[in-house]
């Protein structure tokens, strides 16, 4: 097991009907600005929820925050931020509010004249504005995590950026907004865990024999109530697993001691600057190509995936290892998510070359668990993907 340093600070408030108690966690003198995005919280009843509860509270609004969210549409919101002299952030959303209230806890208290810098230059954010969240769809896990991705529309970029000083002060996470969530988003978000399980995991063995065990019961629920989900996303039992699920695949626990991955996610992401395609869904189009081409790598945490999360005993290991992947994209057809460029745009030719040359650009240089796959490598990948 690799060594490791553990520090999650997020204060998680999980539950039926506790949107209530977003009154106790905010300081009483807080200036709030309340972010959210196109207007689903308006027609779900979350929006009446949090305000009955920010009743006693200076509070400020800022809708408007787009699905991969935008640099342009968040400088507006910084510029309220300024304006009103807000001391606090509340973000009711999906990812995408949320990572764009991280950006703007960090860009609140940026230096530089710039802020896109911030995306750019590397610097982990150590201290922000600070800022709690209502979690609306469980996914990425940006509740309980310091990481965020914002996308610039005019420069065609989706860019990461983080750091300790961005973690939500408190997320309330009430497994009941799950009802109104769309089959399209219940499918991204259960596939979108699901991968950044498979980033943490899909390596080589690295003796975290706890961590793996996670890593697999995480995918295994996944599995069990990813049909009960999008058959009845009322069903509470299926929804606070599918929730919890989606918030531990990715707050860090599952990371610790071991190799971490993340070129799926690299190479994913281009793929929505370019092409708007949904985040889950990039992933689902890279994922089976990247565990082919990095089979031999991989293949002993492949086989032990199909062991012991799709229960396969047929083969050998490597086999199993080459089942396990089949397995993975019949999972996520299985909820309704293409896996081939191809499906989701006509215009996919030249994408690799595109892909690589930006890789190169930015001297990303040697992604994945053993920094070796090269510009050329994701090339291929993304090729083997169309
Ligand atoms: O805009 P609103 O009205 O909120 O509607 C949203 C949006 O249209 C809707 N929605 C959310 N909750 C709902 C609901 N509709 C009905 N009922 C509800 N309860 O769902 C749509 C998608 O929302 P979005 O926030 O974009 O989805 P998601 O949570 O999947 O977030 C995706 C973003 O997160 C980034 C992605 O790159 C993408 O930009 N990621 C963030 C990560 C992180 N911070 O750790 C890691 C991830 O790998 C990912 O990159
Ligand atoms: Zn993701």
């Amino acid at each position: 097991m690799l060594n490791f340093e553990l520090k999650n600070p997020t204060k998680i408030i999980f539950g039926k009907d506790q949107i209530k108690n977003l009154e106790k966690e905010l300081p009483k003198d807080a200036k709030v600005l309340l972010l959210y995005g196109g207007g689903s919280i308006k027609q779900n009843g979350i929006y009446e929820q949090v305000k009955k509860a920010l009743h006693g509270h200076e509070v400020v609004e800022f809708g408007g925050i787009p699905a991969n969210p935008e640099y342009a549409v968040l400088l507006e919101a910084l510029q309220v931020i300024k304006n009103e002299s807000i001391t606090f952030l509340l973000a009711v959303g999906g990812g995408s509010v949320i990572d764009g209230t991280k950006f703007l806890s960090a860009a609140a208290l940026f230096k530089g004249d710039t802020p896109w810098d911030i995306l750019t230059n590397g610097i982990p954010t150590t201290v922000g504005l600070p800022f709690g969240t209502v979690l609306t769809l469980p996914a990425t896990a940006s509740e309980m995590n310091s990481g965020a991705v914002i996308t610039r529309a005019e420069i065609q970029e989706k860019r990461a950026m983080g750091g300790p000083g961005l973690f939500p002060v408190f997320s309330i996470l009430d497994p009941q907004v799950v009802a109104s969530i769309p089959q399209r988003q219940l499918a991204n978000g259960v596939t979108d865990a699901f991968t950044h399980v498979l980033e943490q995991y899909m390596t080589y063995p690295a003796g975290g024999y706890l961590q793996d065990r996670f890593a697999e019961s995480i995918m295994q629920t996944l599995i069990e109530i990813a049909p009960r989900i999008m058959k009845n996303p009322a069903d509470y039992e299926a929804a606070a697993n599918f929730m919890w699920s989606c918030t531990l695949a990715l707050n860090g626990l599952i990371q610790k001691g071991v190799p971490g991955d993340w070129a799926v996610h690299m190479m994913g992401h281009e793929l929505t600057a370019l092409f708007g395609i949904d985040h889950a869904r990039t992933l689902a189009i890279v994922a089976p190509s990247h565990y082919r081409f990095n089979f031999e790598s991989k293949k002993e945490k492949l086989a032990q995936y199909g062991k012991r999360v799709w229960g396969l005993t047929e083969g050998t290991d490597e086999d199993i290892a080459k089942e396990a992947i089949v397995k993975t994209e019949e999972f996520f057809h299985s909820l309704d998510i293409k896996t081939a460029l191809s499906e989701y745009t006509s215009d996919y030719k030249g994408t690799a070359e595109k892909i690589s040359a930006r890789f190169i650009e930015r001297g990303w240089n040697g992604l994945g668990e053993h920094k070796s796959l090269t510009p050329a490598h994701v090339q291929e990948i993304v090729e083997m993907s169309y």
